[in-house]
């Protein structure tokens, strides 16, 4: 690796698992000092383990004010500093047709998906801006982007983290802090299998197995993976993206880029092509 954030801290939200995990894993490998924030905590601590002093773990409900605050804390306590903080944390949520959303479950969507988020810019600003520098990721979704790609009240959520990250964008940009959310499309990971009610150890199988079904999802014909995203979180994290800021990065392999024309405008040329033939007959 060649070392693309020496010296740099990140906390990572959501970082025990999926996604989050392999932006650990790869952060770490390129010099990073990493924090890394969840509720799972014997997956924490046996990171904390297996990575040695590079790596922190504090448990985290990114709905708790004073856990976000206590995260961010840690990593100017024991580091020093804070360059990148990752807001990835996130599941499923509730879902069902709109007459019979269960509020409760709203309510838990809202303070994890947006509050989460929402928390965690709140305690990295102060931190950056003494700094004047810093790197404010989000993990929103293709389901931020478009209808269709989750259900309601997790798209609504994915929207506002979008428009979150471009409103603070413009807040924070004047101290040399970027603000940016990566949208990933379909993306091998647990959260399909735990979305499910599966027990943890089999959620974490099923990950596997959800290459296999979302080869097709895509443009590109293969399921997109925890190290894509990690990928796009190294570049909007290190240096090289110092002149990007206030984006939403989809991460999808061409899935935002519509349909084939076969299945969309192809189909309706073919349709008005019939239909004109048939009027030229009469
Ligand atoms: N997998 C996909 O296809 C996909 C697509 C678009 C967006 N996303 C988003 O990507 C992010 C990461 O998900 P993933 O696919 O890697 O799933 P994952 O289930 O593997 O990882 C999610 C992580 O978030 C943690 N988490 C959940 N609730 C938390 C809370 N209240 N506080 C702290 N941590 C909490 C979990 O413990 C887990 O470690 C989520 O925000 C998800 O909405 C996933």
């Amino acid at each position: 690796m060649s070392g693309r954030l020496q010296g740099k801290v990140a906390l990572i939200t959501g970082g025990t698992s999926g996604m989050g995990r392999g932006t650990v894993e790869l952060f770490l490998a390129e010099g990073a000092k990493v924090v890394v924030a969840d509720i799972l905590d014997e997956k924490g601590t046996q990171m904390e383990r297996d990575f040695g002093p590079d790596l922190a773990y504090h448990h985290t409900d990114v709905a708790v004010e004073a856990h976000v605050k206590g995260a961010v804390d840690l990593a100017v306590k024991k580091y020093g500093r804070l360059d990148c903080i990752f807001n990835n944390a996130g599941m499923g949520g509730v879902s069902g047709e709109i007459q019979s959303i269960d509020m409760a479950g709203f309510d838990k969507a809202i303070d994890v998906l947006v509050k989460g988020v929402v928390l965690g810019m709140k305690y990295a600003a102060p931190v950056m801006k003494a700094q004047k520098s810093g790197s404010i990721i989000s993990t929103a979704s293709v389901a931020g982007l478009s209808g269709g790609f989750g259900p309601h009240i997790y798209s609504a959520c994915k929207a506002a983290v979008i428009q979150l990250s471009k409103s603070v964008a413009l807040e924070l940009g004047k101290y040399n802090i970027r603000v940016n959310a990566i949208c990933p499309g379909g993306i091998a990971t647990s959260i399909f299998g735990r979305g499910l009610g599966l027990p943890s150890q089999l959620a974490d199988e099923s990950a596997k197995k959800m290459e296999e079904v979302l080869v097709d999802f895509q443009p590109i014909r293969r399921a997109g993976l925890p190290s894509d995203i990690a990928k796009m979180a190294l570049f909007l994290a290190s240096d090289d993206s110092t002149f990007v800021s206030g984006q939403a990065i989809a991460v999808d392999g061409g899935l935002m880029a519509g349909r084939e024309r076969g299945q969309g405008a192809g189909r309706i040329a073919d349709g008005m092509t019939k239909v004109f033939r048939d009027l030229m007959k009469t």
